[in-house]
């Protein structure tokens, strides 16, 4: 049995309960955070607290703790964890009011923290890669918020799984943004590019690392979004997120991206980012 957190008490995940007049349900007025967690510690979890924080004043929610209780209440949902791998998700609701889509003038935010299983990336993904397909951006302009409706992105993703495929990239006004549930990287003649942070895309805490991971060593990144022209003919393709790591992309629309094997800068990176977990 889990472990987690609703509005001030640690009790089992089947016995937390949420009012169906709670605005996370009713109108997805919520935001959210997914952290992994690598040897019983949230991996970024400073970094993770300030997209949080951002988040929650960005829609106008008070941020309820400091990072410290923040700290507190993942450790103990983690320690009470038994599996290896896992993350943890908070979500914060406007709270429970009666429907009215202005911001209720008293409300107390739902304050939610569960622990997941987290399915550990497959052998494949690393030699073969992952396939994805690209699709028209459908959301709205305010994608740097994390928030919990999610639906655009639910849409998008299904179009990748029903032609077999493992992500969607997402194509505004002709340029690649990020994926339906990661941020996305691109290597072109030894340059790698990412879209620049902006509302159109989510800032990725693992697009953080990877871009410290490339700073280190020494491989130049441009924040620049790539156009969807210019994807079919890049050298690498990779997507980052929190529970993918950084993944190399190897099919594009059913062809191949280079030579159809994850990629030599993908490789170095990809080491760098498993030795700076493990530190
Ligand atoms: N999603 N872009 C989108 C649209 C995302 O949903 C995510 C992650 C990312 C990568 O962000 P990060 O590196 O901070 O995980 C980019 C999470 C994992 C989810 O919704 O489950």
């Amino acid at each position: 049995m889990s472990l987690a957190y609703l509005n001030g008490d640690f009790r089992a995940l089947e016995e937390c309960h949420v009012s169906v007049l709670d605005r996370g349900f009713i109108f997805g007025d919520a935001v959210y955070e997914l952290i992994p967690v690598y040897n019983n510690k949230p991996f970024q979890l400073a970094r993770h607290l300030q997209r949080l924080a951002r988040s929650m004043n960005e829609i106008a929610i008070q941020m309820p703790y400091d990072d410290q209780q923040w700290q507190t209440i993942i450790q103990s949902l983690i320690d009470h964890y038994e599996q290896d791998q896992c993350s943890v998700y908070i979500q914060i609701t406007r709270g429970v009011a009666a429907r009215d889509h202005a911001y209720p003038k008293s409300v107390t935010p739902t304050i939610f923290v569960m622990v997941n299983p987290w399915p550990k990336v497959l052998d494949t993904y690393l030699t073969q890669g992952l396939s994805a397909v690209t699709r028209e951006d459908i959301r709205w302009h305010r994608c740097d918020i994390k928030v919990t409706s999610l639906l655009a992105n639910v849409m998008m993703k299904q179009q990748a799984v029903e032609q077999q495929a493992h992500e969607t990239l997402l194509v505004r006004d002709g340029v690649v943004l990020e994926g339906s549930s990661s941020n996305v990287f691109v290597v072109q003649g030894g340059q790698v590019f990412t879209a620049e942070k902006n509302n159109l895309i989510l800032p990725g805490i693992t697009r953080d690392v990877v871009i410290d991971l490339l700073q280190q060593c020494s491989i130049p990144l441009i924040e620049q979004a790539i156009s969807i022209e210019d994807l079919s003919g890049v050298d690498e393709i990779w997507i980052t997120s929190s529970t993918k790591e950084c993944l190399p992309v190897t099919q594009l629309n059913g062809q191949a991206v280079g030579n159809a094997r994850p990629g030599k800068l993908w490789r170095q990176v990809y080491d760098a980012f498993q030795t700076m977990k493990s530190l």
